[in-house]
């Protein structure tokens, strides 16, 4: 469920409609709804309300402070995975107890920003890594609370650019490797392994992967237990999916219940790493038609967001749903819609059936508030676009679109 609706004919954001922000703000525009932001985290953090547990939202999938602020209200954690990120969240009013920091490659200087903040805990992911965190802990007289991020290798059945949890994928350790670290991470002196992680992998739509890897987590749990560690925290990652087109992924009341089934009687406390499910349906970029161009073969509509805006379409084969924002009932063509990029991977929807639109009309791409803005860049020196939250029948311009002077302020 999601608060962006038709209402008389056109398309609205909570109760502002869309023509008027596109109107106010330009174009392309991304616009978030509050009300779906809260009800998206209540959903999935209520979910686990029979057990202790952390839901620490992952910052990746939309970063902007306003969003961030909006969850930590709602008493979210953080998952964070870089030093601007730990930046981020400290900023945006995240209690550093409640921060988790994943992710294989942190450096000497981000570790050292992290323990200064007193984090959570790291995730870690390799050996080097662990021996970097002691070094840097020991360094400025502190220990570091830590856990493994460990890799159960099994599949989960999504897009292999968004696949972790496989044998051949960068992440984690393999059970036997984890195994070796957590008894050299119980011997280093500034270093405390409090915790277990696993991630395997994002847009899952179906439980049975993370079933899969939950047994095993826990078999291993069950290991640490017998060589005396003292294991509180169950990392079990993110990955839900969502609907973007007619996918059906389990509603967060079956992954609560399944996951807390399988572990309500552990003295554990499990932490979870949602993105998309929280932000994903909660954000839309709204474009203008620039030109409709008919060729002998193909007819294709020319918007003014293009794959620098949103490049999950040309980056993963990605579907957005498409729709005019104010419907005038014409007959549907099949068109691509593809941006002003000089590359014909710069599309955002392919052989689509799209009403003959014409210059200056407003499209909606759904389901963009994950991955969208964050994933965004200044590829043809193209100003990056701006963002507005609704709540309600208010609007706020919570990231202002760049300027030019934005794009060459940094250069000589
Ligand atoms: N935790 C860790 C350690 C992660 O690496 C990720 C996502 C998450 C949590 C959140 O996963 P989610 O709940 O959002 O599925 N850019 C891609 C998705 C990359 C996901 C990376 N890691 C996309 O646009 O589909």
């Amino acid at each position: 469920m999601n608060h962006f609706e038709y209402r008389d004919g056109t398309l609205f954001a909570e109760n502002v409609s869309v023509e008027k922000l596109a109107q106010e703000h330009g174009t392309p525009l991304y616009i978030y709804s509050t009300a779906t932001l809260t009800r998206h985290f209540q959903a999935f953090d209520s979910a686990f309300d029979e057990i202790p547990h952390m839901t620490c939202y992952s910052v990746k999938a939309n970063s902007n402070l306003s969003v961030l602020r909006t969850l930590a209200g709602l008493g979210a954690g953080m998952d964070i995975v870089s030093g601007g990120e730990l930046y981020r969240a400290l900023k945006a009013g995240v209690p550093a107890e409640k921060i988790v920091y994943s992710g294989v490659g942190k450096k000497a200087g981000e570790i050292r920003q992290a323990l200064e903040a007193d984090i959570l805990m790291f995730n870690v992911e390799s050996t080097a890594e662990l021996a970097a965190i002691n070094e840097v802990a020991a360094s400025m007289g502190k220990v570091a609370r830590v856990s493994f991020r460990v890799n159960p290798d099994v599949d989960p059945k999504t897009h292999p650019y968004i696949s972790t949890g496989m044998k051949k994928n960068k992440f984690g350790l393999d059970l036997t490797q984890a195994m070796d670290a957590y008894r050299e991470a119980a011997r280093l002196p500034n270093v405390e392994p409090i915790g277990i992680d696993c991630h395997i992998g994002s847009q899952l739509v179906t439980l049975a992967p993370f079933m899969e890897a939950l047994e095993k987590v826990l078999d291993f749990y069950r290991s640490l237990k017998n060589i005396g560690l003292d294991i509180r925290y169950l990392d079990l990652g993110g990955g839900l999916g969502i609907t973007y087109d007619e996918e059906e992924p389990p509603h967060p009341r079956e992954f609560g219940l399944a996951l807390t089934s399988a572990v309500r009687d552990l003295p554990v406390t499990v932490i979870l790493e949602p993105g998309r499910v929280i932000v994903g349906n909660a954000g839309i970029l709204a474009t203008r038609v620039v030109y409709a161009k008919h060729t002998p073969s193909k007819d294709f509509l020319i918007v003014d967001a293009a794959m620098n805006d949103l490049v999950r379409p040309s980056l993963y084969g990605s579907y957005h749903r498409v729709d005019e924002v104010t419907p005038k009932g014409r007959k549907k063509l099949s068109v691509d819609v593809v941006g002003p990029i000089c590359e014909s991977g710069d599309f955002l929807a392919k052989d689509r059936e799209i009403p003959a639109m014409e210059t200056g009309e407003l499209l909606a791409l759904f389901s963009a508030g994950a991955y969208g803005f964050t994933m965004s860049s200044n590829y043809n020196t193209r100003p990056r676009a701006a963002e507005v939250l609704v709540d309600g029948d208010q609007a706020v311009l919570i990231r202002r679109r760049e300027t030019y002077e934005d794009l060459t302020a940094l250069e000589d």
